[in-house]
C-alpha cells in the first residue's frame, strides 16, 4: 500500500474517495470540510443517517469524489483502537465499492489527539480492512478490491509530524499483508517446502542472509521434534533461519522463532474432521516471523535479528509418530509422546535449542499452539508468557503501541511437573485439559536458556468469522509488535 502525507488545499481536493470522522456531536464547523463537500455532509447530519455511531458508515457524494462519513462515538472516547476499526470498517465498505485510493481528511480526526497516533492507527485499520486476498480467483468479476493508496491531507500545522509518522508504516503495513498471504495460502500449494522458498525469494529482495536445513541438516544437528513431526508427511519438514545484521554496532541479538505447521491434521492422534480445514493456519506464527523479518531488513534497526522457522506437516502416515513413541530433541531432551497433536511444542523445542548459539538477549516465539488459549482469552488477545520480567514489560509496551491486544499467563512450576514422564524427561501433553496454554509453554520453557517470550496466536493467527472490518482468514498478528520491539530495542 503507498502511503503519502498532502497539505490540505484551498479548494476541495481531487480524491476519488474521501474518508471524514464524525464523532457523536460533531457539525459542519467541527469537521472543517472543504467549501464543496459541505452541501452533501450537511445532508446526511441533517437526516441524521451520519450520528457519529461508532462504526456507521454513511456514503455521500460529492462533485467529483465519494465522502466516507464514518462514526467514532463520543469524541472523548476516541482512542487509537477506536480510529482503527473504524478506519477498517470503511475501507471495507469502500471496498465493496471498488476504491482503490483513499484520502484521509486529518482536520476531522486530529484534534485532542496526537497527530502521529492519528496517522498510524488510520493507515492501520485502511490497510486491515482494505485487504483482499485473490489468488485462486479465477473470474475476474469475483475479484475482490485491494486497497493500493492511501492519502493523508494534513492541515500546515501537522504537516511535518504526519509525514514523520507516515514514514516506515508502509513496509510494516505490507509486512502484515505478506503474512496473511502466506497464511491465507492453502496446504497444497504452501509446505515446509514452498514455505522456505518464500522465505529465500524474500530474503534475496530485501537482502538477508538465509539458509535452509532440510532433513539431512536436521539429522546432524539431532533435530529429532522437527524429523519427529514430519515423518508422517510425504512433505518434508525445514528449518530456516534467516539474519538481519545493522552495518554498524549492534544494541544486542534478537531472536524471532514462529510455529510453521504448514497443516496440521493432528498425526495419529488425528483432529476431528469438523473446521480442520482450518488447520492449513498454524504456520501464522512462522508467517508473522517472516513478514517482521520483511520489515526489518528495510527499517534497519541497530539490533541483530534472527528469524528461525520451524516448518513441518503432521500427517497420519505409515512412518508417522506415534502415542508412546519417545524422540530426543535437539540439545538431547527425550520426550515421550503421549499426543501427537501436541506437535507445535516439538518443533518448537528445536528451535528454542538452536535459538541459543547466538546468545541472544531476548528470544520471542509466536505460536498457534493451543485451543485451551482459545478457550481462556477468546479470539482476539495471544496469550503472554514471559521468563523475563523486562523482556515481558518491552513486550507487552510493543503490543500496546502496535494494537495488538496480549494478556500474561503464568509460568508456574507446577505446570512443569505436569509435563513430566514417567519414562523420558518429558512428555509432550499432560494428559488433562486443564490450563492447556500453560503446560505447553511450561514445556517450551524447558528448551531455553536465555531472556524467553512465548506468545500462543492460536486464537488470533485467523479470524474463523468476518470481524468488523476484517475479513476472514490470515490476520498478520504479532507481525507490527515484533516490528516494533526491534526497532526500539536498546
Ligand atoms: N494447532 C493446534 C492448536 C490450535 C487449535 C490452533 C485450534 C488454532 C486453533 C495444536 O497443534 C494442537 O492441536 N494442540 C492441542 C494440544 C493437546 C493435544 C495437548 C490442543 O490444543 O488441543
Ligand atoms: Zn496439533
Ligand atoms: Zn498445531
Amino acid at each position: 500500500m503507498r502511503l503519502g502525507v498532502r497539505p490540505v488545499g484551498a479548494g476541495a481536493p481531487r480524491v476519488p474517495a474521501l474518508l471524514v470522522g464524525v464523532a457523536e456531536g460533531d457539525t459542519l464547523e467541527t469537521l472543517k470540510l472543504a467549501v464543496a463537500h459541505r452541501r452533501p455532509v450537511r445532508g446526511a447530519l441533517a437526516a441524521r443517517d451520519a450520528t457519529g455511531r461508532q462504526n456507521k458508515v454513511t456514503v455521500v457524494y460529492a462533485e467529483g469524489t465519494r465522502i466516507f462519513l464514518v462514526g467514532l462515538g463520543p469524541r472523548k472516547a476516541v482512542q487509537a483502537d477506536v480510529l482503527r476499526e473504524a478506519s477498517a470498517v470503511a475501507a471495507r465498505q469502500a471496498q465493496g465499492l471498488k476504491v482503490k485510493e483513499l484520502a484521509v481528511w486529518l482536520p476531522s480526526l486530529a484534534p485532542r489527539f496526537g497527530t502521529a497516533t492519528v496517522v498510524a492507527s488510520v493507515a492501520d485499520g485502511l490497510n486491515q480492512g482494505g485487504y483482499a486476498y485473490n489468488a485462486f480467483r479465477t473470474r475476474s468479476d469475483e475479484r475482490v478490491t485491494q486497497l493500493e493508496s492511501v492519502a493523508f491531507l494534513a492541515p500546515r500545522t501537522e504537516l511535518a509530524e504526519a509525514k514523520a509518522a507516515a514514514a516506515g508504516l508502509a513496509v510494516t503495513l505490507d509486512a502484515v499483508n505478506f503474512a496473511r498471504d502466506l497464511g491465507n495460502r492453502p496446504g497444497n500449494d504452501l509446505m515446509p517446502r514452498t514455505l522456505a522458498d518464500a522465505a529465500q525469494a524474500m530474503a534475496r529482495t530485501y537482502g538477508l542472509r538465509c539458509k535452509v536445513h532440510g532433513p539431512r541438516d536436521l539429522e546432524r544437528m539431532g533435530a529429532g521434534g522437527l524429523l519427529g513431526v514430519g515423518r508422517g508427511s510425504a512433505e518434508e519438514p525445514r528449518l530456516v533461519e534467516l539474519e538481519y545484521a545493522p552495518r554498524t554496532r549492534a544494541r544486542g541479538t534478537l531472536v524471532f522463532v514462529g510455529k510453521g505447521l504448514t497443516f496440521d491434521s493432528g498425526g495419529i492422534s488425528l483432529k476431528p474432521a469438523d473446521n480442520m480445514d482450518r488447520m492449513k493456519f498454524d504456520m501464522c506464527g512462522a508467517a508473522a516471523v517472516l513478514g517482521a523479518m520483511q520489515a526489518v531488513a528495510q527499517l534497519k534497526p541497530q539490533v541483530r535479528v534472527i528469524g528461525l522457522l520451524a516448518a513441518a506437516e503432521n500427517m497420519p502416515g505409515g512412518r508417522a509418530l506415534k502415542p508412546g513413541d519417545v524422540i530426543t530433541a535437539l540439545g538431547g531432551a527425550t520426550v515421550e509422546i503421549t499426543n501427537t497433536d501436541a506437535e507445535g511444542r516439538l518443533v518448537l523445542a528445536d528451535a528454542l535449542s538452536y535459538a541459543a548459539q547466538w546468545k541472544p538477549d531476548a528470544v520471542v516465539d509466536l505460536a498457534t499452539l493451543t485451543g485451551a488459549c482459545t478457550i481462556a482469552l477468546g479470539n482476539f488477545p495471544a496469550g503472554l508468557f514471559a521468563s523475563d520480567e523486562k523482556l515481558h514489560d518491552r513486550l507487552a509496551d510493543s503490543a500496546r503501541r502496535a494494537g495488538e491486544k496480549v494478556w500474561r499467563m503464568p509460568l508456574w512450576k507446577q505446570y512443569e511437573e505436569m509435563m513430566k514422564s514417567d519414562l523420558a524427561d518429558l512428555k509432550n501433553a499432560a494428559g488433562v485439559r486443564e490450563g492447556g496454554a500453560c503446560t505447553a509453554a511450561a514445556f517450551l520453557r524447558r528448551f531455553t536458556s536465555y531472556p524467553w517470550a512465548h506468545l500462543d496466536i492460536a486464537g488470533v493467527g485467523h479470524a474463523d468469522h468476518e470481524r468488523p472490518g476484517m475479513a476472514r482468514g490470515g490476520t498478520g498478528y504479532g507481525v507490527k509488535t515484533l516490528v516494533d520491539l526491534a526497532v526500539r530495542w536498546e
